[in-house]
């Protein structure tokens, strides 16, 4: 079963040929996050734009780089002959930017109806859990974990856009457990690293920042939400704007676009690290709390954050069970984990979507 996957949520237009559900063809990832770093965030229109030069050369590419083993003479662009035995098309519809999920959505439509292929509608949070599932490629460049995770199976998603606790029984059969109310932990990285005057992205800025820092110089306050697994990450980026005013002496009036030019190299790294690891020791606090009371045989993460090795620290240090971690190229979005759910997807029998009529989802939940 080789399936294509479609990943067009954000900034990253991606694409990837998955078989069975645990190989790993190809993946091709192109981002235009350079276009947005001097707006400090992902611009919808540009991401949009960018996605539709980007989209066919990306799947192409895709198409190509799966076919690795065989000659490919280039008159195979031009025919049919990449697609021949691909199984399916799956494609995120949601969550993400309204415009950017169009993009893809109507080229996997297209593509679909054109090459006779069956499509499955993914839902983008649920595939980032599922990149844990590849564990072979002839790909040069991923160190993929060696076993595929089991149910049930524990699985914490920290992305720019979600923190969410879910536990999966099986394939298709899960309870959300916990989400954040608020912010999700990404977005509270790259609103610190804002703070802090650091580039966006902020979480890999603010974990190479941190490396000079002292996780324990500051004590910033966790979160208590009603809900048992529920977060919360609005109160540590206003203690950290707080904690970054009364360093240099000012109070909560003083704007915090100019913090950043009167820190000193120090207590920026003493900040970041210490927001890194309380940030972090707020959904390892309920991954752990979660494990204990439901005693998943696996614990999976998935999402930009799970790329952050201060995480995958404190997670190999207080979690009871081995943990295996994937490739941090796959934490971040990328087409290779739409292409494995799209995979379960046709292996159990999941209904495609209509070709003619999907829709996109921007706030498509759990
Ligand atoms: O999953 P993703 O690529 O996009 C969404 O679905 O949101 O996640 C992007 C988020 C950004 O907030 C980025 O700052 C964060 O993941 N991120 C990291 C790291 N790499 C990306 N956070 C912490 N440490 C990292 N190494
Ligand atoms: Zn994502």
């Amino acid at each position: 079963m080789k399936i294509l996957g479609i990943e067009t949520s954000c900034d990253e237009t991606s694409s990837a040929v998955v078989e069975d559900g645990k190989r790993l063809l190809s993946n091709v990832v192109l981002s235009s996050m350079d276009l947005h770093v001097a707006y400090g965030g992902v611009v919808p229109e540009i991401a949009a734009r960018s996605h539709i030069e980007a989209i066919m050369p990306v799947v192409n590419q895709a198409l190509l780089d799966a076919k690795h083993e065989q000659v490919v003479n280039t008159d195979e662009w031009a025919t049919n002959d990449l697609w021949n035995g691909i199984d399916g098309i799956a494609v995120t519809y949601g969550a993400g930017l309204g415009g950017s999920l169009l993009i893809g959505v109507l080229t996997a439509r297209t593509l679909a109806v054109i090459k006779n292929k069956p499509l499955y509608a993914v839902n983008h949070v649920e595939g980032h859990i599922y990149a844990n599932f590849l564990t072979e490629t002839p790909l040069s460049g991923y160190v993929l974990p060696k076993s595929q995770p089991q149910f049930p199976l524990l699985g914490l998603i920290v992305s720019g856009g979600h923190s969410q606790l879910v536990l999966w029984r099986d394939h298709f059969d899960y309870t959300l457990l916990g989400q954040t109310q608020d912010d999700a932990i990404g977005e509270a990285f790259d609103k610190v690293a804002k703070i802090l005057g650091l580039p966006y992205p902020g979480g890999p800025s603010i974990s190479k920042k941190a490396l000079e820092g002292n996780p324990n110089a500051f004590d910033l306050p966790k979160s208590k939400m009603p809900g048992k697994y529920d977060f919360s990450f609005s109160g540590i980026k206003t203690a950290v704007l707080r904690l970054a005013q009364a360093e240099i002496g000012q109070n909560y009036s003083y704007p915090s676009f100019k913090l950043a030019e009167r820190l000193s190299e120090t207590q920026k790294a003493d900040i970041a690290a210490s927001f890194q690891r309380v940030a972090v020791e707020t959904v390892v606090d309920k991954t752990i709390q979660a494990y204990k009371e439901f005693r998943p045989k696996s614990v999976v993460i998935g999402g930009g954050v799970a790329a952050s090795t201060e995480l995958r620290r404190q997670l190999a240090e207080r979690l009871p069970l081995p943990v295996e971690y994937t490739d941090p190229k796959l934490c971040t979005d990328n087409g290779a984990m739409i292409a494995t759910l799209g995979c379960y997807k046709a292996m159990n029998g999941q209904p495609a979507a209509d070709s003619y009529t999907l829709e996109i989802s921007p706030n498509l939940s759990m």
